[in-house]
């Protein structure tokens, strides 16, 4: 199939067009690079020795996205452009709102307009706000606790209302969990701009020497550690979820959601332990307050991706945890290389 790739350039995205190559599938990737670099997709072509299209265009410009749909017969979407940061949301709602919906709608509506009927949505476990049991079901209760969730939740909506009113459109979204870990070729990984906001991307750079120590936030939760646990999920397993849906597509009509996690806890003290056998030196840590929005527990119940999308994770957090390393010892400033001396 052709699979136009919107946030290709991203951590997920580049990860994702890794295994679409891989797997035979052409792939045109659109980024607008706001939060990436277009050398991760000349990294995915070393890895994978496959070429790829790649357009710089905003996925909430009509008319960018029409020439990309008229330049390639194109069979599905994955889209997953966006942003991404929870507390840049709440500090700037209407920017959040603006792209991440607008990028839906137009999409959408460039997708009708080209008769594409087939998409795979980027949604996340954080639709089901602070859960209200665990493992989390599908059919958990919905909710959203910052600009960022809502985003993701009104998708869902937006998609389960095409989906109603079209009985053409295929739409899967998948609630990811917490992804971690890079691909094993230490070529492409996360590389966050500026101050890492995730647990892991700042265990690399404190492991790394860019960043004093780890602040760990809050250990009075009501965990077997007191710190804070998450389902983490290996980029590449997460990848493969997405080739998973992609070849379900065609007996999904409708609307349909799926987690994708492990079905694990590991709580932050795990994490940064596993993270200190892949770097094999300690790595300095304090214990601080709580982060506000911060939920104690979160974990898929990831049973319905297995049954109809034949898919699960395969790989742990310590083979997450060397891969990240690998990705971060290779590459210590990310893809835009150390910042000029004067
Ligand atoms: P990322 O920031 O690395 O990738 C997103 C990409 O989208 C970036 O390359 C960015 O430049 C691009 N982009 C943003 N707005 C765009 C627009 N209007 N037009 C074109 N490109 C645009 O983030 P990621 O971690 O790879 O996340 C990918 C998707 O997965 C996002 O939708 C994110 O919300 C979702 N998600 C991520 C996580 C996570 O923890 N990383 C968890 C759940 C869901
Ligand atoms: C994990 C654990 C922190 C940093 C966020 C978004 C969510 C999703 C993924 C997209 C928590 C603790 C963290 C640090 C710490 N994104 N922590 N010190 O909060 O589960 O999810 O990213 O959809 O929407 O909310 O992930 O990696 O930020 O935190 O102790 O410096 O690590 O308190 O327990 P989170 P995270």
């Amino acid at each position: 199939m052709n699979i136009l790739l919107t946030g290709g350039a991203g951590y997920i995205g580049s990860h994702v067009a890794v295994e679409l190559l891989e797997a035979g599938h052409g792939v045109v990737a659109l980024d607008s690079l706001v939060n990436s670099h277009e050398e991760a997709l000349r990294r995915v072509e070393r890895i994978t020795g496959a070429a790829l299209s790649f357009h710089r265009a905003d996925c909430t410009d009509p008319a960018a996205l029409r020439r990309v749909f008229e330049a390639h017969d194109i069979d599905a979407v994955i889209h997953l452009a966006g942003l991404k940061a929870v507390g840049e949301s709440v500090e700037q709602p209407l920017r959040y709102y603006r792209n991440n919906l607008d990028a839906l709608l137009t999409l959408l509506e460039a997708m009708g307009e080209h008769g594409v009927h087939r998409l795979v949505f980027s949604s996340s476990a954080t639709v089901y706000g602070d859960p209200e049991r665990v493992p989390i079901t599908e059919d958990c209760a919905l909710d959203a606790t910052n600009p960022y969730g809502a985003t993701k939740l009104f998708a869902e909506r937006i998609l389960a209302d095409a989906a109603a009113a079209d009985p053409r459109l295929r739409i899967i979204s998948l609630r990811y969990f917490n992804p971690i870990g890079a691909h094993p070729s230490g070529l492409i990984g996360e590389d966050p701009q500026g101050v890492p906001n995730n647990l892991f991307p700042y265990i690399a750079q404190v492991a790394a020497g860019r960043r004093e120590q780890l602040r760990v936030y809050g250990d009075d939760y009501d965990t077997p550690d007191g710190t804070g646990v998450r389902d983490y999920l290996h980029v590449v397993d997460l990848a493969r979820g997405h080739l998973a849906a992609v070849d379900h597509l065609a007996d999904a009509p409708g609307h349909r959601v799926y987690n994708l996690g492990t079905g694990r806890g590991t709580s932050v003290m795990e994490a940064l332990r596993a993270f200190e056998r892949a770097v094999g030196a300690p790595i300095p840590h304090t214990v601080a307050d709580r982060r506000p929005g911060d939920i104690a527990v979160c974990y898929a119940d990831p049973g319905a991706a297995a049954r109809d999308l034949e898919w699960k994770a395969v790989r742990g957090v310590e083979e997450a945890c060397a891969d990240a390393w690998r990705w971060q010892t290779a590459n210590p400033y990310g893809f835009a290389g150390p910042p000029e001396r004067l």
